[in-house]
């Protein structure tokens, strides 16, 4: 199931790269990144990209050696007099140029006159600092060398821009780990960036990210007013759990396993478990946000119809649990659940820009700075207690070699709290939106701390719902938020 098969499905032109195949999600990060796309942009109509010369290594002032990282820039809506300059930060997967034409921070640059680019994360998408992604050359990947690239990004177009350093307000936005680079930005280049939007952005560098999956559990809760999902989601895994000792046969076939789970190793069965949570913490995250959808097919699958189908089946709890699973496994075109530890590990050392789609690298940024680790050891009991902390460590050693032990991933962690402040961050003109069905919200700024520097908290919206264009049928809290952080921009830019 994981990473398994993978084809790019290159459509007509090259920058809109789609994955049709394996697992979409893993490790709480989606193939291609958090953040998805707009939906509804004709291929026709996106800017081309563009390159920018970028240095390799900021902390190195003797080190000259370059690079060329991807932008794309919308310039219809500038006023060259009054108007911004609104600044997409890339993060976890490739700058998608739909974003150039679509989304929120559109619909705000068509009325505050703004300039907008957006620029690619270095070891993301086609912006490749190095030949390849072996484990030395990922040392130049880390947040602090992709804040120092929109730093130095920011001042080389204010030179080619003709803009004024000191008149020229940029804005950040960013979702998701991007998010962060949004508030971060406030707090490293504040001279440069003038304001930020950030966008479910985790601020806290965490080993254990337990608290992911109680937010799931929450989540299907707070959707389904009704106890009976959390009841039955809870009794099909009591019943896998059962039969995994008694007659793994069973679950072979209910869960359509690529080989029997008779010859799993540990490590396997650890696997397999995460790969029944993942797929209710893609769910979760996702829940009626209005991304892009590669499978058009499965726009239904919402926790809502999830749970109808699961309370009104007459299946066992383990059938329908199951059917969710092939559900699952459908709409990401799998034929099989692949669980093979040592498949997801070989994978992973795979060196090559292509093989993973951005997945190793996203792994070594949680290795060496961030955690994040969505880990079983929660208060909740609805998907065991299977794969905890060591799991997850297991995979940051196996990957990338023996130093990258707990105790090294938990310095990486210490460093990034203390260069950014985690919660006790203080940066001005940051607006924090956050989602209660997002679990990454558990980590990020959901309550208003300073009158600037507000949080907003949507009661009842997914991960990064408020980048997404409006539709009609989103929630009263949702719309309120985008218009909140509308009149927030207003205020801060002095644009009516
Ligand atoms: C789905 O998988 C099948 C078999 O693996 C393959 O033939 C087909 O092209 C795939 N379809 C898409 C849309 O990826
Ligand atoms: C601003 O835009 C106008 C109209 O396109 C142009 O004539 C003018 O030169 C621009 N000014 C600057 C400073 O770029
Ligand atoms: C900028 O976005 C607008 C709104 O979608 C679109 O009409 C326009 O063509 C875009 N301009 C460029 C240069 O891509
Ligand atoms: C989604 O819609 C399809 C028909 O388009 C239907 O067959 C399927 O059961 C629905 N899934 C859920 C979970 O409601
Ligand atoms: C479940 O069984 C009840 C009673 O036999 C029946 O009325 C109902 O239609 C069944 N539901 C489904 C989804 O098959
Ligand atoms: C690594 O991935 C590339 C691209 O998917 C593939 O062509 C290559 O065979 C893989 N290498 C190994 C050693 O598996």
């Amino acid at each position: 199931m994981l990473f398994r098969l993978y084809f790019l499905i290159v459509l007509l032109i090259p920058a809109f790269l789609e994955v049709n195949c394996g697992k979409q999600f893993r490790l709480g990060r989606a193939k291609g990144g958090n953040l998805g796309a707009p939906q509804g942009v004709a291929h026709e109509e996106v800017p081309p990209a563009k390159w920018f010369k970028q240095k390799l290594d900021h902390s190195a002032p003797t080190d000259l050696r370059t690079w060329k990282q991807r932008y794309f820039i919308n310039d219809t809506f500038y006023d060259n007099k009054s108007g911004p300059v609104f600044l997409m930060v890339g993060g976890e997967g490739p700058a998608d140029p739909r974003w150039m034409v679509k989304g929120t921070w559109i619909d705000y640059a068509r009325k505050f006159r703004a300039m907008c680019i957006m620029l690619e994360h270095r070891y993301y998408g086609e912006s490749h600092p190095t030949d390849d992604v072996s484990t030395k050359n990922l040392q130049y990947l880390s947040s602090y060398q992709a804040l120092a690239d929109v730093a130095n990004f920011i001042s080389s177009m204010n030179i080619e821009y003709g803009f004024d350093p000191s008149r020229i307000k940029w804005v950040a936005f960013g979702g998701s780990y991007p998010g962060s680079l949004a508030a971060w930005l406030r707090v490293k280049y504040p001279h440069l960036v003038f304001a930020s939007v950030s966008s479910s952005g985790p601020l806290l560098a965490k080993l254990d990210f337990k608290e992911y999956y109680e937010v799931v559990a929450n989540a299907i809760q707070e959707k389904t007013t009704s106890s009976n999902c959390l009841k039955k989601v809870r009794a099909g895994h009591k019943q896998v759990v059962a039969l995994m000792n008694a007659n793994p046969r069973v679950l072979d076939k209910e869960f359509r396993t690529c080989k029997p789970l008779s010859t799993a190793s540990k490590n396997d069965i650890k696997n397999f478990y995460n790969g029944i949570a993942d797929d209710f913490a893609e769910l979760v995250q996702y829940n009626e946000d209005n991304r892009m959808s590669l499978n058009t097919k499965y726009k239904n699958i919402t926790i809502n119809t999830v749970c109808d189908m699961l309370i009104n089946s007459n299946d066992t709890a383990l059938k329908a649990l199951a059917k969710f699973n092939s559900i699952m496994l459908d709409k990401s075109n799998q034929t099989c659940m692949d669980y093979s530890y040592d498949s997801m590990i070989r994978e992973m050392r795979n060196i090559s820009w292509t093989s993973t789609e951005g997945g190793r690298q996203w792994i070594y940024q949680t290795c060496t700075e961030f955690g994040f680790y969505q880990t079983s050891s929660g208060e909740v009991d609805l998907f065991g207690d299977q794969f905890g902390i060591d799991f997850f460590v297991q995979q940051c050693v196996d990957i990338f070699g023996k130093k990258f032990n707990k105790d090294f991933i938990n310095k990486g962690i210490k460093w990034t709290n203390s260069e950014y402040g985690a919660m006790e961050i203080t940066a001005p003109k940051v607006v924090y939106v956050h989602g209660s069905v997002d679990p990454w919200h558990a980590l990020g700024m959901t309550k208003t701390r300073a009158n600037d520097a507000p949080a907003i908290f949507v009661k009842g919206s997914a991960h990064c719902a408020d980048m997404y264009p409006g539709r009609d049928s989103d929630i009263a809290e949702l719309v309120r938020a985008r218009e909140s952080v509308e009149i927030l921009l207003s205020q801060w830019l002095q644009l009516p």
